[in-house]
């Protein structure tokens, strides 16, 4: 969707300028027209002979160097898409007061094209009510929010305030712009292994990391998809993920249900327990009480109820962690769910399923063919899953 689109580029003057320069040649890569408007202070960090030399056109830094007698609005009005990466404190603030004191202000003030803000400061900063303010206005106008992360922030203090990293950024303008091969699609992923309490300390969990489910949503993300993610795994998500966090089965099942119908695609990756206690002590089981017996109850299969009410259109993905007879016992859960594919993971290998940054998977299908997906890292093994699914799906319209 960046083909032939025309993006201007605002840097504003954050030490994550430098990673502008990133976002800059992947949207040439990708096949943007790109005009780059630097502000002032961003020259602290970068300079326009990189940007000039990397994009479309040469670099702008003033309303008043331009041979453009009205250099903002030329941009604004022919752009198809405004991003700002880094966003500064002082940007965000001049963009929601409406103040143009400079070429990127007044560029984003000139256009009636979508614009993404990506901000980058120190933690402080960012948590800061005013800047907070700002950015919560700038959303409720329809600007998108591409949020910094956690990481390594300048002068060696950690926290949240990183810039987003420019792939992420470059699919948020793909995004926009209603690209990628899973535009227009609504896809529900479930991460992590659920906890069931015994008492308030106490829990019945598994080794689930989440990052399986999470690869899958920031794959589909990238990929112009809108993602929802039930997850218990306190892990970041892609931006752009609608997150929705719980702990238990029974919380996993209410949030699945909640948004199942929408779903185009759903991707159950979560490890749920197969069973929970049957009661939870309201205070801690004490040691001096001796051995608690715990008896414990089935959980709801949510995948056999996503499958039990599968509404024509909709492609429903469960996984299977497997530890002998994958093939057969996934096989058979295909059946069993009424799923149109399941993920087997033979979690007994090495290097695959929990905890691991990799997995090797076979894709079964209904249908009973099957794809091996040899070790690869789980964002890899992701990608695999949304290609089958795609698959399936032009299959069923054929
Ligand atoms: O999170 P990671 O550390 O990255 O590890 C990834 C993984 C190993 C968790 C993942 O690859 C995986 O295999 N997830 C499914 C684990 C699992 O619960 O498998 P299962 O064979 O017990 O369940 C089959 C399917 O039914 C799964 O899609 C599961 O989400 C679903 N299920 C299971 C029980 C239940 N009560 N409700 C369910 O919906």
């Amino acid at each position: 969707m960046l083909r032939g689109r025309r993006v201007v580029l605002g840097v504003s003057g954050g030490i994550a300028a430098y990673k502008a320069i990133e976002v800059c040649r992947r949207l040439v890569d990708a096949g943007a027209f790109v005009s780059p408007v630097l502000t002032p202070d961003s020259l602290h960090f970068v300079t326009t002979q990189t940007f000039s030399a990397l994009a479309s056109e040469p670099a702008r830094t003033s309303l008043w160097d331009s041979p453009e007698p009205s250099p903002h609005t030329a941009l604004g009005q022919r752009a198809d898409l405004v991003v700002v990466a880094p966003a500064t404190a002082r940007v965000l603030a001049a963009y929601a007061m409406g103040m143009s004191d400079d070429l990127l202000v007044a560029t984003l003030l000139a256009t009636r094209a979508p614009v993404i803000v990506c901000p980058a400061m120190h933690t402080e900063m960012w948590e800061q009510p005013a800047v907070q303010a700002n950015v919560a206005l700038l959303r409720e106008r329809g600007v998108t929010v591409v949020d910094p992360v956690a990481g390594m922030l300048a002068g060696g203090d950690v926290g949240v305030g990183r810039l987003a990293e420019p792939a992420d950024i470059v699919a948020a303008c793909d995004r926009v712009l209603g690209g990628g091969d899973l535009a227009g699609l609504r896809v529900l992923v479930t991460a992590g292994g659920t906890r069931e309490p015994i008492d308030p300390v106490r829990y019945i969990g598994n080794r689930s990391s989440g990052k399986q489910g999470h690869a899958l949503a920031d794959e589909a993300a990238a990929r112009g998809a809108e993602v929802t993610l039930v997850t218990s795994a306190g892990r970041p998500a892609a931006p752009g993920v609608e997150v929705v966090s719980v702990e238990t089965a029974a919380q996993m099942e209410a949030a699945v249900a909640a948004r199942s119908d929408d779903a185009d695609v759903i991707v159950m990756a979560a490890a749920v327990a197969d069973f929970r206690p049957k009661a939870v002590a309201d205070d801690k089981l004490k040691k001096g009480d001796g051995v608690p017996e715990v008896v414990l109850e089935p959980t709801p299969d949510i995948l056999a109820g996503l499958g039990a009410r599968k509404r024509p259109g909709q492609t429903l993905v469960g996984f299977a962690a497997e530890t002998s007879d994958v093939v057969a016992n996934a096989a058979e859960k295909v059946r069993r769910k009424n799923l149109d594919l399941i993920v087997a993971n033979d979690v007994s290998a090495p290097g695959v399923g929990f905890e691991h940054d990799t997995n090797a998977v076979v894709l079964l299908r209904e249908d009973g063919s099957r794809e091996d997906v040899p070790l690869a890292d789980k964002r890899a093994v992701a990608r695999a899953v949304l290609d089958a699914v795609l698959d399936l799906r032009s299959q069923a319209t054929r």
